[in-house]
């Protein structure tokens, strides 16, 4: 009987760690050898920069502990794997060490990128007579994988972002008995949506929810926005308005890069988005003269672990546990996914997916989920996501602050 290895991949989540602490205790639980940890993900393992987990984790306050730890424990990458033509040594190095670590099960905790590695590795596996299985672990807050109704760390970054636009409106209604009071708030995501519409969680009958989403699904129209500004500030005396990072105009130009923009772009070609909310602001500030504020949520909406979604942190915790047992069965190439079976009251089954299915394809918001004016969500979306945010689970503290798992 071999070993586990996983690794950590992408942006992390409040609840990645979820997931890790599922796949050491699926293989505690099946007494199937050691978990060895690639320190920063695939990067870390081809330096053979690996960590023995029972030096770390020893017990089940250990596991408690991790599952209560944003970020990525084991530390991330974005590492684009190269095509095995031409780039033959690096999977040499890769199954060597696999070899070397006794490694049966490889798991992968990821977005779209990173089963990019897992489909590359499994295909090679297969087509050298290999016998290690490779699993994919699903992980973003940008909820955008296919396949899979929705991602583990979505849910948690969607209440925080649901719960900070709701404290956001409420502070803005402190003011505005002279003049209206706005803000523009940024919202991660990428190329999709789904973070961004959790902002429309925040309307519940004790207040509203923002004036205005702004989705990337959609193309951006500045002149139309204006006006719509300038219409609300004659009605109300606080507008809020969420935006994607991603938005653009019609013809692709990316609204931050309208900004004092730096460009910064990664190994997956994927530019760094942020500034958005800025160029807005300041755009709604210039038009109208009004006190306007822009916050960028930023890292704050992956890595609130204080305000994890109990869904989440438990799926999270399942998908790694179930991805031990499949690479147990023999399963290679796939990658755990979350079917939902009812949303109300909330029940899921989980199954696998060909994670070619899956590797660097981005699913978007669907357009009939977006309301015709191109400025809001449907009651479709409230349905859909409304049940990833329910439940708490609280942290351990030390003088009033929460206390992590640290490597
Ligand atoms: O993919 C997750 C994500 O948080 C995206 O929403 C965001 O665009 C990106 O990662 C930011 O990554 P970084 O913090 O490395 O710039």
């Amino acid at each position: 009987m071999g070993n586990t290895l996983v690794g950590q991949s992408g942006g992390p989540t409040a609840v990645i760690n979820s997931s890790l602490a599922g796949v050491i205790r699926c293989v505690k639980d099946m007494q199937i050898g050691k978990v060895y940890g690639m320190h920063n993900g695939i990067e870390g393992f081809l330096k053979d920069d690996v960590i023995d987990i029972d030096d770390h984790i020893t017990d089940l306050r250990d596991l408690s502990l991790l599952k209560r730890t944003p970020a990525a424990y084991l530390g991330s990458c974005r590492y684009k794997l190269p095509e095995v033509e031409g780039h033959e040594e690096v999977y040499k190095k890769i199954f060597d060490l696999l070899k070397k670590y006794d490694i049966d099960n490889f798991l992968y905790i990821g977005g779209n990128d990173s089963m990019d590695t897992v489909y590359k590795l499994s295909t090679y596996a297969y087509e050298h007579g290999r016998s290690e299985r490779f699993i994919g672990i699903p992980k973003t807050i940008d909820n955008d994988l296919p396949v899979t109704d929705h991602c583990p760390g979505f849910g948690s970054a969607a209440k925080f972002v649901a719960t900070s636009m709701k404290e956001i409106i409420r502070d803005n209604y402190s003011f505005g008995a002279t003049e209206p009071k706005l803000c523009v708030v940024e919202i991660m995501g990428r190329n999709a949506g789904w973070l961004t519409a959790a902002s429309a969680l925040a309307k519940d009958e004790d207040g509203p929810g923002p004036d205005l989403i702004y989705l990337p699904e959609v193309p951006f129209d500045m002149d139309l926005f204006l006006s719509r500004i300038k219409d609300l500030t004659k009605r109300k005396r606080c507008v809020v308005v969420a935006c994607s990072e991603g938005i653009h105009l019609e013809d692709g130009t990316l609204v931050c890069e309208m900004g004092d923009y730096y460009e910064h772009v990664d190994a997956f070609g994927h530019k760094m988005l942020s500034g958005a909310g800025r160029v807005l602001a300041n755009a709604i500030g210039r038009e109208t003269g009004y006190n306007v504020r822009n916050v960028e949520l930023s890292i704050l909406q992956r890595c609130a672990a204080h305000m994890a979604s109990r869904v989440d942190v438990d799926e999270a915790y399942n998908v790694g546990y179930l991805a031990v047992q499949a690479a147990d069965r023999g399963e290679t190439g796939k990658m755990v996914t979350i079917q939902c079976v009812n949303r109300e009251p909330y029940y899921v089954n989980y199954t696998l997916t060909d994670v070619r299915s899956v590797a660097t394809i981005e699913k978007k918001v669907p357009r009939e989920w977006i309301t015709a004016d191109d400025a809001y969500v449907t009651r479709d979306y409230i349905r859909y996501a409304s049940p990833l945010l329910i439940g708490t689970i609280l942290p351990y503290e030390a003088r009033g602050v929460p206390k992590h798992m640290s490597l």
